[in-house]
């Protein structure tokens, strides 16, 4: 038994292969691109791990995840790659087409092809997981009802949009081909790793520097944050026993405005490292907002708790505290990132090696 991982050097997908190789022992290849948001040093730890293949390539290429699928007979795909930042979405929409619907169409027909050749066990067995986001959903007011699995789609930015075009490609590859998918719908996630362009990790590394931190807009925008364990644990129940052709929506219970996360993450730091020149608040800076930002996502997890048993283990305030422990133990994780030397990691491994 083994499974197919795409975009698995990123943040969500480095910690989902590392749980599901201490929970299952089950292998595991990883196809990534390796673009920017791709760190191998997520995963140095695999180094030399039997059960773990990493294969550089895109997803867009039919030919090699023919091969793949060919050669190692998964019996499910976990789909993370993706352009996944959504200020990047407005500035060169391109890459999100590319990948997130072009990229997703080629594995789907990959997969069609490679289940329709299964054995009648097999076919009925396989998964192909489409990991998605509460963006889809679109926006809501203060007093609206958290997003539903019955929640219209609305997405509102390229990145949404794009994922939203993709997460119905899989509903028709589903409905028209009867290939068994399941498609999740998550909410923001925070833990170690996350590449510092998102809100958490960017604010964290640059309060560590003393330099500004940016709050679009008038920070009222609600998010709802998710620990990036328990996104992982819910990934593994939903391919475990979800059902096939079904969404489902996962949550953190943990909506809060911007500046509220924002002034947790300062008096954290506060407390863990006082710095002589004042509070880390000092430094909130309120910048420009973004083009089309969404007001509040809220999610509605009752289904996946109800259904197959989830339910988060971290609150805000515990995830948020081993999160800021790990990115202030990780200092050289945080500077390999911020001077591209991580792109060198597989270079510089294999050379330390030699
Ligand atoms: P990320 O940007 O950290 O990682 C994306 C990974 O995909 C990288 O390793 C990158 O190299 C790889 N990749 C990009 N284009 C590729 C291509 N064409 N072929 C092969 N690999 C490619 O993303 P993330 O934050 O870990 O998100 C992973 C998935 O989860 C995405 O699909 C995203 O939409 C979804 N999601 C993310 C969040 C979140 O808060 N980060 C929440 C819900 C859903
Ligand atoms: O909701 C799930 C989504 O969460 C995922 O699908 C996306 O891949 C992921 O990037 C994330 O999208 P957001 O746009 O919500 O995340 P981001 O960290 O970019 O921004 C969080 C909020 O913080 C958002 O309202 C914009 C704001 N923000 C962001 C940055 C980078 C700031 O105020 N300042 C900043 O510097």
């Amino acid at each position: 038994m083994t499974i197919l991982v795409t975009g698995g050097a990123g943040f969500i997908g480095s910690h989902f292969i590392l749980d599901w190789l201490l929970e299952t022992g089950e292998p595991v290849i990883n196809l990534d691109a390796l673009t920017y948001a791709g760190n191998l040093e997520n995963l140095a730890v695999l180094q030399g791990n039997a059960l773990y293949d990493f294969v550089c390539g895109d997803i867009q290429d039919r030919r090699l995840v023919d091969r793949l699928l060919v050669e190692h007979a998964p019996r499910a795909i976990v789909h993370f790659a993706a352009e996944s930042h959504v200020d990047r979405s407005i500035n060169r929409p391109q890459d999100f087409i590319q990948t997130n619907i072009v990229g997703t169409y080629t594995l789907l027909e990959a997969a069609r092809s490679y289940w329709s050749k299964l054995q009648y066990g097999a076919r009925s067995r396989f998964r192909f997981l489409q990991v998605s986001t509460d963006e889809v959903y679109g926006s809501l007011g203060a007093a609206d009802p958290a997003f539903s699995e019955a929640s219209l789609y609305q997405p509102n930015s390229p990145y949404s949009a794009s994922k939203a075009a993709a997460d119905h490609l899989v509903r028709a590859w589903h409905h028209t081909y009867g290939l068994p998918v399941l498609t999740t719908n998550c909410s923001n996630n925070y833990g170690p790793r996350q590449f510092p362009e998102k809100l958490i990790p960017l604010i964290i590394a640059n309060a560590m520097d003393r330099k500004p931190l940016p709050i679009y807009g008038d920070g009222m925008n609600v998010r709802d944050w998710l620990h990036v364990g328990d996104h992982c644990m819910a990934l593994r129940i939903v391919l475990e026993r979800g059902i096939a052709g079904q969404m489902y929506n996962i949550g953190g219970n943990s909506e809060m405005t911007n500046l509220a996360v924002v002034h947790n993450i300062c008096e954290l730091l506060d407390e863990m490292r006082p710095h002589a020149d004042g509070p880390y608040s000092n430094l909130i800076t309120f910048v420009q907002d973004r083009a089309g930002h969404d007001r509040r996502y809220a999610i509605d997890a009752r289904k996946i708790g109800r259904d197959l048993g989830w339910q988060p283990t971290e609150t805000f305030s515990s995830g948020m505290r081993k999160t800021l422990l790990w990115y202030l133990d990780h200092q050289e994780w945080v500077s390999d990132v911020k001077t591209g030397a991580y792109q060198q990691w597989t270079i510089r491994n294999s050379e330390a090696r030699a």
